[in-house]
């Protein structure tokens, strides 16, 4: 039996804010219990719903020193869906409105959970044989495990793996602000270690001294050697490639599945989404005060708004494809330039377009299963989970041939009658709405063909099965 602790900054369904949520809190179900024991601590944060918060039984507590100070460490656990989540209580760290805000508190509060993360193992009758960690706010675990934890008994086997999920994000500050909040030594800010262009860097830290890395998609772990996506580490990428893996990200096929979904106002499946599917269409419409016309070609997007997800190119080209017949629907939330474009959109084109400016499941579940098509052309995407929901629901995407959207997508062949979407290469407004317009013509003037194309986008495999399998690879090389 090998026993694997994932250490992140969240997890379904205690709290989300991407991506790394889904990951974190599905990915553990999905391993052989015969074989790997994998847990999940995550800070236990005030704003997480009540309804969890409840769910938490009182484990144990202690004291830990950090940043010059004595802090409170509570320790509470629970079960969902069969795996054990750990939860690390203090009220000074986590009380804020929403997980992450302010960089360098963010700093300190990941730097104090990361090694209260640490220090909290002796105490749960489980010796992880892994730490796997995700993520920046993570990334001081293998340093302390190397620094300051190896000499006891307990810790001096562990192995540590580092997941990225966005190598955008990587927790940076001034070296001095860095050494006080970690405790780490002078030792620590060579540029062979946490320094990273005169700054104290914690996702570096992990990257360096973590036994293996991984990101969520082969094309990602290819992308961030270079220049234009590996965001100033890519040397360091390179100098580690041979402990760098890619594997593909997965979603949970229980919680996104057509045929049961509970958000979503008629269920249907590979075999009924031809007369069905359109159901949700015509209730979407109306919930939106959209024009309400089964014919017309819905485009989806759900999305954090940053730059990350390619909306300078939607904004470049948004009035050339308004006058298309088309709608869209937006549901997101960002930065405020792509908040109010969509809002002015939304407002210029009326019954055409539908900003819905807030975070909603519900309303993820309902765009996912109604559009015809789902537009995700983004600048970077480590994988991208969007698309692999659209699929699961015969939702076509229209993708930019990067990261995890160029591994899961699979562009539309019409000589071959081959492909789940349509995708671009190159960042280019024209290129995108060109192939836009391309799914428009196969959607308009050839609706068999289209149907193919949603038939084998239902058919497409992205349950965490065959990830799963190959974490368990990496696991045992360790
Ligand atoms: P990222 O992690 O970069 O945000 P992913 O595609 O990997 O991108 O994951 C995004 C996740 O967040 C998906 O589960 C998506 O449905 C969800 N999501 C994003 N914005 C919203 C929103 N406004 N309301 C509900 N869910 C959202
Ligand atoms: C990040 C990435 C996204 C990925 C997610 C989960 O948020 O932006 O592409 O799917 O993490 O790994």
């Amino acid at each position: 039996m090998k026993n694997v602790l994932f250490i992140t900054s969240e997890a379904v369904p205690f709290i989300k804010t991407g991506g790394l949520a889904d990951v974190a809190g599905s990915l553990p179900k999905y391993f052989d219990k015969e074989k790997y024991d994998v847990r999940v601590i995550l800070p236990k944060y005030m704003c997480m719903k009540q309804e969890y918060k409840d769910m938490l039984r009182y484990r144990t507590h202690f004291y830990l020193d950090i940043a010059w100070k004595t802090q409170y460490v509570g320790v509470l656990e629970t079960e969902y869906e069969g795996v054990k989540f750990y939860f690390i209580d203090n009220e000074y760290y986590f009380s804020g409105q929403a997980p992450y805000g302010d960089t360098k508190w963010d700093i300190e509060k990941f730097a104090f959970f990361s090694k209260a993360a640490l220090s909290a193992m002796p105490l749960l009758d489980f010796r992880p044989d892994i730490v796997h960690c995700h993520d920046w706010q993570t990334g001081l675990v293998p340093v302390y495990l190397k620094e300051r934890f190896h000499e006891g008994e307990f810790f001096r086997d562990i192995k540590s793996i580092m997941t990225i999920h966005n190598l955008k994000f990587q927790g940076v500050w001034d070296i001095d602000t860095v050494k006080n909040i970690s405790g780490l030594s002078e030792y620590f800010f060579t540029p062979d270690k946490l320094e990273s262009y005169k700054d104290g860097n914690l996702l570096k830290g992990g990257l360096v001294y973590a036994d293996k890395i991984t990101t969520v998609s082969e094309t990602y772990a290819q992308e961030i050697k270079t220049d234009f996506y590996g965001e100033g580490l890519n040397g360091l990428m390179c100098a580690r490639s041979n402990d760098l893996w890619g594997i593909v990200n997965g979603i949970d096929y229980n919680v996104y599945n057509p045929a049961t979904d509970r958000y979503i106002v008629k269920n249907y499946n590979q075999i009924t989404f031809r007369k069905e599917k359109i159901k949700n269409k015509r209730a979407l419409q109306a919930e939106l005060g959209l024009e309400q016309n089964d014919k017309v070609f819905m485009i989806g997007i759900v999305s954090r708004l940053t730059d990350q997800k390619g909306f300078d190119l939607i904004q470049c080209v948004m009035d050339e494809l308004c006058n298309d017949a088309v709608q869209i629907v937006v549901l997101g939330t960002g930065e405020a330039r792509y908040e109010n474009m969509f809002r002015h959109f939304a407002w210029k084109y009326g019954n055409k377009v539908s900003a819905n400016i807030y975070y909603s499941e519900e309303m993820s579940h309902k765009i996912y299963s109604s559009c015809d098509a789902f537009l995700m052309p983004s600048l970077f995407e480590p994988c991208g989970l969007s698309q692999l929901m659209s699929l699961r629901y015969g939702t076509v995407p229209i993708v930019r041939e990067t990261g995890g959207l160029k591994d899961t997508v699979e562009p539309y062949n019409e000589y071959e009658s081959k492909g789940t979407g349509f995708s671009f290469a190159n960042y280019n407004a024209h290129e995108m709405l060109s192939t836009i317009r391309y799914a428009e013509r196969i959607y308009y003037d050839r609706k068999r063909e289209w149907n193919k194309i949603v038939d084998r986008a239902m058919k497409a495999d992205f349950s965490w099965k065959t990830s799963a399998k190959k974490y368990e690879e990496l696991y045992d090389t360790l």
